[in-house]
């Protein structure tokens, strides 16, 4: 679909999320923050509104969305919940967790939002601008990234616009999204709970929550057919990236993670991550400062070696995937 139309940007009063609320309820495609990032909304059970979504951000349309919903109960009214995903739901949910599960026959989700898969992925978002709005909705919403395919996730509604503007209906003109990395993704479609994506829910917190291992996909089931969002090249910038870099080459960019700078570094293209060391205050710089230092068109972004413990694992996921061969 390219058809231009005017975006609607909207406030973040009560008065203005009952309208994206509305507009989404009549098929529209709303944009509006998570604590995550920011989501491109439109109603899951309506597959006009779904293969429009689809068009808009450029996705192959195998890759299922994930349906957002305000509560615990309107999650188990659209999956199967065996006792592993009820622990995680009742430990994470309102909050960046995605469980995936078996879909119920007589749940609203379409099956163009699942992508034709018998399993549903599942979110109760605790931002309360994603709240108000989902409740205004009252029905499930499919939320991607607000992106277009392939692109660097938006963790401001200004981001969003550079992506989306005249393609979207409406965009929720809210604050910069706290945590910065998407949900963690875990499937819990058998007796193993196996990681689809690593994300803002740390392994280790979910692992003392089940009280056992979760697993890793096995490449040849899991990962392939069932989250292409773990297609190799993904949160691509226009610059190369480059990880475990040492020393910074002239013409490269450089993301730093820590008090040390790398040799080479030249201050005008260097951000960091977090000066500290902090993986929390990372995740929350990690895509605008991609997209800072690939505004300045560098050789290369060179990334430094960082922890991957905690939301570690999330941030060097999104860079390997963004350093991966086009
Ligand atoms: O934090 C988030 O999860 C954000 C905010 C907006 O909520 N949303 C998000 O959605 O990251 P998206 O569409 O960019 O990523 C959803 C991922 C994709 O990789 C997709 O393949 C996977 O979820 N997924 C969805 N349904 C699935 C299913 N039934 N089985 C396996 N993976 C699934
Ligand atoms: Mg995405």
């Amino acid at each position: 679909m390219n058809d231009l139309r005017p975006t609607i940007r909207l406030g973040t009063d009560a008065a203005s999320l009952a309208e994206a609320g509305r507009l989404l309820a009549t098929g529209a495609l709303v944009a509006f923050p998570t604590e995550t990032v920011y989501g491109l909304g439109a109603d899951a059970t309506d597959s006009a509104a779904i293969a429009r979504l689809y068009a808009a951000k450029g996705r192959p349309s195998f890759n299922p969305l994930i349906a957002h919903v305000p509560d615990l109960a309107s999650a188990f009214a659209l999956g199967d919940i065996n006792e592993a995903a009820r622990k995680l739901a009742e430990a994470f949910w309102p909050g960046p967790l995605t469980l995936v599960v078996p879909a119920r026959a007589d749940g609203a989700v379409c099956e163009l939002a699942r992508a034709g898969l018998s399993s549903l992925a599942i979110r109760v978002p605790a931002d309360a601008t994603a709240q108000a709005i989902l409740r205004a909705a009252s029905r499930p919403i499919a939320a991607p990234s607000a992106n277009r395919s392939g692109h660097v996730s938006p963790t401001e509604a200004a981001h969003v616009l550079a992506d989306l503007d005249q393609r979207i209906d409406a965009v929720v003109m809210g604050e910069a999204t706290p945590v910065g990395v998407e949900s963690t993704i875990l499937a819990c479609l058998d007796d193993r709970v196996v990681l689809l994506r690593p994300g803002a829910v740390t392994r280790e917190a979910a692992e003392r929550i089940i009280g056992r291992p979760i697993a890793l996909p096995d490449s040849t089931s899991e990962a392939s057919p069932l989250a292409p969002g773990r297609l190799a090249s993904h949160y691509a910038t226009r610059a190369p990236v480059r990880l475990h870099a040492k020393t910074i080459a002239p013409g490269e960019a450089c993301l730093a993670f820590g008090p040390n700078l790398p040799p080479g570094c030249d201050p005008a293209r260097t951000l960091n991550l977090s000066p500290t060391g902090d993986p929390v205050e990372a995740a929350a710089n990690l895509y605008a400062m991609l997209r800072r230092l690939d505004g300045f068109s560098p050789a290369a972004i060179a990334v430094v070696e960082f922890s991957m413990i905690g939301l570690g694992e999330a941030i060097f996921d999104r860079l390997q995937r963004a350093a991966a061969p086009r």
